[in-house]
């Protein structure tokens, strides 16, 4: 199956159910490299692990993410889906690459020194391993292409950086991975002013039932110098006129020019925002459902997904092991 395309891998933080700028800036990339590429996709639990202090929750957000995944397109039969942690062996090339890696490097990274502002109480080892142990799952499977945001690129160069100094150490073993930037600009949350992100409550769900969707979206922030219904907007600072691009395209300039002029208000065209969503995901939500309602399912796609990842980990490990005289020549 792997012969002479590229090899895509991607990982992404088990959040749960996931939002249309998961979506836009992710997801839907995802699913189109599968046409051009052999890819590996990938939730990082172990990752998760740096920040989450209650785990409670991991179990369900692992499974619902799965679900969008699969209800958006990401194809077993083409693809490897799976979880970090069903595959060990990268937790052992962490510790592996951590011996070729300069602390220094570590603590100059700038997530890592936001997040140990965002979480004094909590700033573990895992957190500055962070870029490591991300490295360790890109080269694990020797991808040659990341698709990942903008934020992202940062820790790419990392693992560009670790891979080289692991080259000059013990020769060459990896393919040095490049980035793939998502053509999709961020999407920005229902308060216009911050990405769209669980986080921080501004997202509305791909899956969310269309009553809930039409409920969120009628709290967005529009144009905030319109006051009154008689004002005229202004569509280029408004977020709810940027979403209406991604689900009433054909509408776009129609909408533009009743913004602008006072024909239209905000009420109403974020009724017809809710519109278009739901309709664009409504063969989405159909598809989850009836993935969702098959008993043992997605527990399947995943066991599958950790058996043939392991596959090519074990391979590339006992590689590493020999390189590095682990293992006798
Ligand atoms: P996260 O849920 O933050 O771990 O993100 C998972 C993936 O979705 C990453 O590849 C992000 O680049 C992408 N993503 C998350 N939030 C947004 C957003 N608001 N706009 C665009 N892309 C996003
Ligand atoms: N750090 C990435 C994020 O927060 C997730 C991630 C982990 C990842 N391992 C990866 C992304 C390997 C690409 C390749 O979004």
């Amino acid at each position: 199956m792997f012969c002479m395309k590229g090899r895509v891998f991607s990982g992404a933080r088990p959040t749960g159910r996931q939002h249309i700028g998961n979506y836009l800036g992710a997801i839907q990339n995802y699913v189109k490299l599968q046409d051009d590429y052999d890819c590996i996709y990938c939730i990082v639990d172990i990752h998760a692990l740096t920040t989450l202090e209650e785990t409670s929750v991991l179990q369900d957000n692992i499974r619902e993410m799965m679900l969008d995944w699969l209800a958006a397109g990401l194809d077993p039969a083409r693809s490897i889906l799976f979880v970090q942690s069903h595959v060990p062996e990268v937790m052992e090339l962490h510790t592996l690459l951590s011996m070729v890696t300069p602390l220094s490097w570590l603590l100059r990274v700038a997530t890592f020194k936001e997040k140990a502002k965002q979480q004094p109480q909590n700033v573990n080892y895992g957190l500055v391993g962070y870029p490591v142990l991300m490295t360790a799952d890109i080269v694990l499977y020797k991808a040659d292409t990341v698709p990942v945001g903008e934020d992202q690129l940062p820790h790419l160069e990392l693992a560009r950086e670790i891979v080289r100094r692991f080259h000059t150490f013990f020769g060459a073993t990896f393919p040095e991975p490049n980035a793939k930037l998502t053509d999709f600009p961020l999407v920005m949350g229902l308060d216009g002013a911050r990405k769209m992100s669980k986080s921080l409550d501004n997202q509305i769900e791909l899956a969310a039932s269309p009553k809930d969707t039409a409920k969120r979206v009628m709290t967005a922030v529009t144009d905030p110098a319109r006051r009154y219904r008689t004002d005229p907007g202004h569509p280029t600072i408004c977020n709810v006129f940027t979403l209406h691009h991604f689900f009433n395209d054909g509408l776009v300039s129609q909408i533009e020019r009743e913004c602008m002029a006072a024909d239209r208000g905000c009420v109403a065209c974020k009724q017809q925002l809710a519109q278009g969503i739901n309709g664009s995901l409504q063969p989405f939500r159909d598809r989850r459902a009836e993935i969702a309602a098959r008993r043992g399912y997605v527990e399947e796609v995943m066991a599958d997904g950790a058996r043939r990842a392991r596959a090519i980990a074990v391979e590339t490990l006992k590689e590493v092991k020999y390189k590095m005289r682990l293992l006798p020549r």
